[in-house]
């Protein structure tokens, strides 16, 4: 076999160069390129052994439950013999701090597990495992940056599941490139996920992802796993949200809610009544949304504030909802419900850091910005959810009888959304508007 040439990768989108640059001619970023060996021609395999597909998928898969609820929550169930999962988010947010809690639990019911520290060593491991009083789990630690140690620990371990702290600080020594460049991340993730296969055991990565979402490793990495999970939160939240973007074992867009403390990530088992509990009273231009997220309804504040502008063109800042929505739904305002807009800043922001991207918090955010101008609070009993039409029409949305339920358990007597049928066991009020100025009427 011929050795492998060296070819140039830029770290930033992929594209191969044949030689160094300065600057990736694909995506023209600047000093992105690193080294790595291009890989040799296959050479065809002897003793393959193919199966029909009928009877392929015998024996069922038993889940592993993590035994953290919200995290079991977005795995569909818990992890799975031979699942790759990815674990993303920026640092700093509780990955690993998720991952030993998750350790130190599946070691507790008797599970077997390796957690590779790439990033930190064993003592910072250790002195974490005390805080979170993990201290006495039963979790076998290897303070290792070299793929082929972590490869040579879990094929001696016989571990059910094996956790990577992080993937970007493996390094395979056969190539070339720092830790963390695209074709070292690449390529432990490669062999780490075919050995977990092999073996039959959960991997676990963890990977880290800039505020851009760039970045040499998760989003490469999706398509090598088959479950992703990113954590997110807003500076200065406590609220940690975990969401599943893909999962081959489970649905996606299922969401898990924790809150970091002083011993970990604690989870929130009834997050709509934390996101409720520092609601204002009585304050104009705050609106309570009865969203989805994933499967599960959760019950959002949506808060807006009008306020007079000095600029010609007054500015629209959305946090947490689509700015271009935003706009949009200060145009419908203006022209079907007649609120003057025209010298007034409007800043939306959703509380506890959760983003909204269903167009069903139109209507809440229509609502806040309604009442901020108005200078009137909505009625503190009061959920909101709908889509908000161009011509000013309100569109009823999914799940709706899901959304009221949780507004009812919540305490909630009244909803506001478009026209639908009541459904049987509803135990709250509706009110029912077909245009976004009928409902700002009942309400204002
Ligand atoms: P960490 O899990 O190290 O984040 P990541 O692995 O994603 O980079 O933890 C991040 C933060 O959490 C850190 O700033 C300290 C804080 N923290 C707590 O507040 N309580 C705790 O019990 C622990 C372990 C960490
Ligand atoms: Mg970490």
């Amino acid at each position: 076999m011929s050795k492998p040439r060296t070819i140039f990768i830029c770290q930033s989108c992929g594209s191969a160069s044949p030689k160094w640059m300065g600057r990736c001619p694909a995506c023209q970023a600047w000093d992105s390129l690193v080294a790595e060996s291009e890989p040799g021609r296959a050479a065809p395999a002897t003793g393959v052994r193919v199966v029909p597909l009928a009877g392929a998928g015998a024996g069922r898969q038993a889940r592993l439950a993590t035994g953290i609820d919200e995290l079991d929550r977005v795995l569909g169930g818990g992890l799975v013999e031979s699942m790759v999962v990815l674990v993303g988010g920026e640092p700093g947010i509780g990955k690993s701090t998720l991952m030993l809690q998750t350790a130190g639990h599946l070691a507790a019911a008797g599970r077997s597990v390796l957690y590779v520290a790439a990033e930190e060593s064993g003592r910072q491991v250790g002195l974490r495992a005390e805080r979170l009083g993990l201290e006495g789990a039963e979790v076998m630690l290897l303070p290792e940056t070299s793929l082929e140690a972590a490869l040579a620990a879990m094929a001696d371990g016989g571990y059910a599941v094996v956790v990577i702290d992080s993937i970007q600080a493996v390094r395979s020594a056969d190539m070339p490139g720092p830790a963390g460049s695209l074709g070292q991340v690449r390529n432990a993730a490669t062999h780490l996920a075919a050995e977990a296969k092999r073996l039959g055991c959960a991997l676990v990565m963890v990977g880290h992802v800039t505020k851009e979402g760039s970045l040499a490793g998760p989003r490469a990495l999706e398509h090598l796993v088959d479950t992703v999970l990113y954590f997110e939160s807003e500076p200065g939240f406590r609220l940690r949200l975990i969401r599943a973007v893909k999962n081959r074992f489970g649905a996606t867009d299922e969401v898990g809610v924790f809150e970091m403390t002083d011993a970990g990530l604690a989870p929130v088992a009834n997050p709509s009544a934390r996101l409720m509990a520092h609601r204002p009273q009585d304050a104009p231009g705050s609106a309570v949304m009865a969203a989805l997220s994933g499967t599960r309804p959760l019950l959002v504040e949506v808060q807006a504030l009008v306020s007079p502008s000095g600029l010609a063109q007054p500015r629209r800042q959305a946090l947490g909802v689509d700015r271009g929505r935003l706009h949009m739904l200060c145009a419908v305002l203006t022209i079907h419900a007649g609120l003057d807009l025209s010298g007034a800043d409007v800043f939306v922001n959703v509380a506890g850091g959760v983003k909204l991207s269903e167009p069903a918090a139109d209507l809440a955010v229509a609502a806040a910005v309604a009442s901020s101008l108005a200078q009137r609070p909505l009625p503190g009993d009061l959920v909101c959810f709908g889509e908000v039409g161009l011509a000013g029409e309100l569109r009823a949305v999914g799940r709706s009888g899901a959304r009221l339920a949780e507004a009812a358990r919540q305490g909630f007597g009244r909803a506001l959304t478009a026209r639908l049928n009541r459904r049987p066991g509803e135990d709250i009020a509706l009110l029912n508007a077909g245009r976004l100025d009928q409902a700002l009427g009942l309400i204002l």
